[in-house]
């Protein structure tokens, strides 16, 4: 698969090293064009250099792929969906195109800033006119350098579930394979209106993760939930 990212930072970095790894071309692309060839090279160099992973411009990696992945602060979204040539209300590059939101609109107090209006994803799907899924945006990058990232269950290892909101079927199956690919499991998650339940529920676990809480433990087991 061809994946464009746009994007320079952890999530890029992150994911695009896993899809690299997983044998798929990658090209990156930020505002910066030095830190857009310093990330090529560290993910080529991350896996030892088996990969096919290039710098381009915003419009180039917009233009790219089978799946784009939007990997910037939530507040810069508009100006790099601009610079991308992906902003003209829904008429732009990623038009029809599978883009995946991993997105976090989380000001101080762990408060949503789209709070009182549509979600994060609803607007970049809106400005873009794309096949947007919601994505990888509900853990830290951290967890997804993880190869593969995977947890104790019982005396079990378990791949971790992934969340997917999405409209498009062919959109979610392409997400599914880059999820399967990093060796996680795709959740089907509900449709786009979804998402900004995900996004939710995202500031409301960072909250507790950031206060040194742990939110499993207010989950009873699936079992239990469901009698
Ligand atoms: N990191 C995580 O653990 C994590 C987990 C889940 C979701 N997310 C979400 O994923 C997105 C990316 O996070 P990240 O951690 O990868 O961020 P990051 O490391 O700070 O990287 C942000 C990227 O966006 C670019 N950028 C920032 N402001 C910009 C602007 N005004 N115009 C153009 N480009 C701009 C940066 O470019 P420069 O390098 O030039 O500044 C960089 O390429 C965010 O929405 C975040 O909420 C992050």
């Amino acid at each position: 698969m061809r994946i464009g990212i746009l994007g320079t930072g952890n999530m890029a970095d992150a994911l695009g090293t896993q899809w690299a790894r997983a044998g798929h071309e990658v090209l990156v692309a930020g505002r910066s064009a030095d830190r857009a060839a310093a990330l090529a090279g560290r993910i080529a160099g991350g896996i030892g250099g088996r990969t096919a992973c290039r710098a381009g411009t915003l419009r180039e990696a917009a233009a790219f792929g089978d799946a784009t992945l939007l990997a910037v602060p939530h507040a810069a979204v508009p100006e790099v969906l601009k610079e991308a040539g992906a902003d003209e209300d829904g008429g732009g590059v990623l038009r029809g195109r599978v883009l995946i939101d991993c997105t976090n609109a989380i000001g101080p107090g762990f408060v949503l800033t789209t709070q009182g209006g549509p979600g994060a994803a609803a607007r970049i799907a809106e400005a873009t006119g794309a096949h947007v899924v919601k994505a990888f945006n509900h853990c830290a990058d951290s967890v997804w350098r993880l190869t593969p990232p995977a947890f104790p269950d019982g005396p079990l290892t378990a791949p971790l579930a992934v969340p997917l909101c999405g409209d498009d079927e062919r959109a979610l199956e392409t997400v599914r394979t880059l999820v399967r690919d990093m060796g996680c499991v795709p959740l089907a998650a509900g449709g786009l209106d979804r998402a900004v339940y995900l996004e939710t529920a995202t500031a409301f676990l960072i909250g507790l993760w950031v206060s040194g809480k742990d939110p499993r433990r207010m989950l009873p087991p699936f079992e239990a939930a469901t009698a």
